[in-house]
């Protein structure tokens, strides 16, 4: 309920659209059962036989209730008037029916063209409100949700996997979305045709009624039985198509490990397997389907046929029930058709639109780990150094991966990360960055704790470029520019020429203005790196936080890259994690890394020197050319 409140507060915005809404539906459903009242006068005019004598009904006077039908001498065509009239049913009467049996028949044409009329111009508009209120409250749903996901810490997004916070953001959203219109249309517009079209089916007979509700749940529940049925084995014939994909997808993307294996037959079993399992699904799903139309069309037929007998004996056996009384019973009994199948979905739209509400605003009630402290200053330029206090640090679901780890960066210094992989270079540069908060000590700028600063001003000092180059579907130029407004054509150029990326950027179809990055041109691992190069260059960033790639590059292009590092590292402040000799070498200090310690501290030449030590025998494995 809480959860429901807490939707509806989405709408609230909306109030006034969301009125005039219920509005129209209200009318809606009241025309509709109102359109059912004319049938009755219809099949009256229609079929009655005129006879010589003026009936009560001319001169105002009321007859006997369900009486047959009386008719007159033309121009007039009196039609049995009930009991206890209103005046505006007496007027009604007398203005329908007073009159010549054509001028009586075109009165009631013109009644029925403009109740339609109405009646649809207020569907019309009332689905287009609702449909408008609803979007615009996914709308805020899904603002508020990517808002949302921005400010999450990096952890957050560790501890989830990618495809389920994108399904959430589609599919829960869309669930949302169903159970709102549920709760708004389904419930309002059908619960109140329903309400009026039983109301009728209960003033024109009452008994036929109450006979028909005996025979129409038995029908009604195996009609529903072989819904639930379909919808069950249609669900498990997605699933095999789902996995028939996913094998496809795997083999195609993964087509140079396929072949490099000598995987084709392998891959061929797994296919045919899963392409069996759909051929079985699809056809058990086919088995109940099939019979559905049949065996549904034989259960209307045999209700049908019911309620028409029981209405014959009272028509003509027992004399009980005029036979256009019939007529409105019948059609009144339709209408309740669409509105029950609609209503008895309802419940398990709205259940799954809660499970999906559930999970939405569990989303949103994610704590942002990374936060401000309040009215945190901005972060000065670094004048002094960049300090490691003693920092520990583990991950919300491990083991401690640095252990006590101290170190400094003087203002314009290189320090180069080395260490075997998972040492806990990358996690140092983290803490830094401010994408975690270290459990124990403090990292320190010009000797303040940078938990005390404003995260945005902390991260405008830095300029990170990481061990994969993240591209976007973009332009070259947008992709250099990402981050740094309104930039002039000739920035961008001077920085991707420092990054020796202009000459290959000339050279692709549109230049600058080529699309790269998921779906767009295709760069080598060299390319990519270079432009991550010119976006770090263009940005200019005091303290350079840099994850070297270890992909290996060729000749030429690793020369190049390396020129461009070494340009992009000039008058900085840099803490790189290394994996070239040059790098190293060029560095003011070295940092080795192991198991979450530093193990040692100096410079190459130092380093190198001694014997036994860590250094040396990571320079042996990994920098030797
Ligand atoms: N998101 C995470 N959640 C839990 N543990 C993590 C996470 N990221 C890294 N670790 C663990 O932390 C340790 C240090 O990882 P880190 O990425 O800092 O190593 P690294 O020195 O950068 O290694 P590499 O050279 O391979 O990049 C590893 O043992 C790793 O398994
Ligand atoms: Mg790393």
């Amino acid at each position: 309920m809480n959860l429901y409140l807490r939707l509806l507060g989405y709408l609230r915005p909306y109030r006034v659209r969301m009125a005039f809404a219920i509005l129209c539906m209200v009318v809606y459903s009241f025309t509709s059962t109102i359109q059912i009242k004319l049938v009755e006068p219809f099949t009256s005019l229609m079929f009655s036989r005129p006879v010589t004598q003026a009936a009560p009904a001319a001169t105002g006077q009321p007859s006997a209730a369900g009486s047959p039908m009386a008719g007159i001498s033309l121009p007039a065509i009196p039609i049995a008037t009930p009991h206890g009239l209103t005046s505006f049913q007496a007027w009604w009467h007398h203005w329908l029916f007073d009159v010549r049996r054509l001028v009586a028949f075109e009165r009631l044409c013109m009644v029925i063209l403009g109740l339609f009329l109405f009646k649809n111009v207020a569907d019309y508009i009332g689905s287009f409100l609702s449909v408008t209120v609803e979007q615009a409250a996914m709308r805020d749903v899904r603002r508020d949700l990517f808002h949302h996901l921005q400010s999450l810490s990096l952890s957050f997004y560790h501890s989830r996997r990618t495809g389920g916070l994108i399904s959430q953001m589609t599919n829960d959203v869309e669930a949302l979305r169903s159970a709102l219109a549920a709760g708004i249309s389904n419930l309002l517009k059908d619960g109140l045709t329903l309400i009026g079209a039983l109301t009728l089916v209960f003033l024109a007979s009452w008994r036929l009624a109450l006979m028909s509700m005996l025979i129409l749940p038995p029908a009604a529940l195996v009609l529903v039985t072989i819904g639930r049925k379909m919808r069950k084995r249609s669900g498990r014939a997605q699933e095999r198509m789902a996995d028939m994909t996913g094998i496809l997808q795997e083999s195609i993307a993964g087509v140079r490990v396929v072949k490099a294996f000598h995987m084709e037959a392998f891959e061929e079993r797994r296919y045919e397997e899963a392409n069996t399992g759909y051929f079985h699904a699809f056809v058990h799903l086919r088995r109940v389907s099939a019979a559905a139309k049949p065996f549904s069309e034989y259960a209307i037929i045999l209700v049908a046929v019911a309620i028409a007998w029981l209405g014959a004996r009272e028509i003509f056996d027992q004399h009980s029930l005029p036979p256009e009384r019939f007529f409105t019973f019948v059609t009144a009994l339709l209408l309740t058709i669409s509105p029950i199948k609609s209503l008895s979905e309802v419940n398990s739209t709205i259940a799954t639109g809660l499970g999906a509400a559930d999970r939405v605003f569990g989303l949103l009630d994610t704590p942002a780990t990374i936060t401000d402290v309040p009215d945190a200053p901005n972060l000065a330029a670094l004048g002094d150094a960049i300090v490691f206090d003693h920092v520990k640090f583990a991950y919300e679901t491990g083991d401690t991966v640095l252990h006590d780890v101290s170190f400094l960066v003087p203002r314009g210094h290189v320090v180069a990360l080395v260490g075997a992989s998972g040492a806990g270079k990358s996690t140092t540069l983290d803490l830094l960055a401010r994408f975690h908060d270290p459990t124990g000590g403090a990292v320190r700028w010009d000797g303040a704790d940078i938990r005390g600063v404003s995260v945005a001003s902390l991260r405008a000092q830095l300029g990170i470029v990481t061990q994969e180059t993240i591209l976007f579907h973009d332009s070259v130029r947008a992709n250099i520019a990402y981050g740094v407004q309104a930039t002039p054509q000739e920035q961008v150029e001077a920085a991707a020429r420092a990054a020796h990326a202009h000459e290959f950027i000339a050279r692709l179809p549109q230049g600058y203005d080529t699309v790269i990055g998921d779906r767009g041109v295709r760069l080598s691992g060299g390319e990519r790196q270079r432009l991550a190069i010119a976006r770090a260059l263009l940005r200019n960033p005091p303290v350079l936080l840099l994850d070297e790639a270890t992909s290996a590059l060729d000749t030429e292009s690793e020369r190049l890259v390396q020129d461009a590092l070494e340009r992009l590292m000039q008058d900085r402040t840099v803490l790189v994690i290394a994996h070239r000799l040059s790098t190293v070498q060029h560095a003011n200090a070295i940092l080795v890394f192991d198991g979450g310690r530093i193990v040692q501290q100096g410079t190459h030449d130092e380093l190198v020197a001694e014997a036994g030590g860590a250094y040396r025998r990571l320079h042996d494995l990994q920098f030797r050319d």
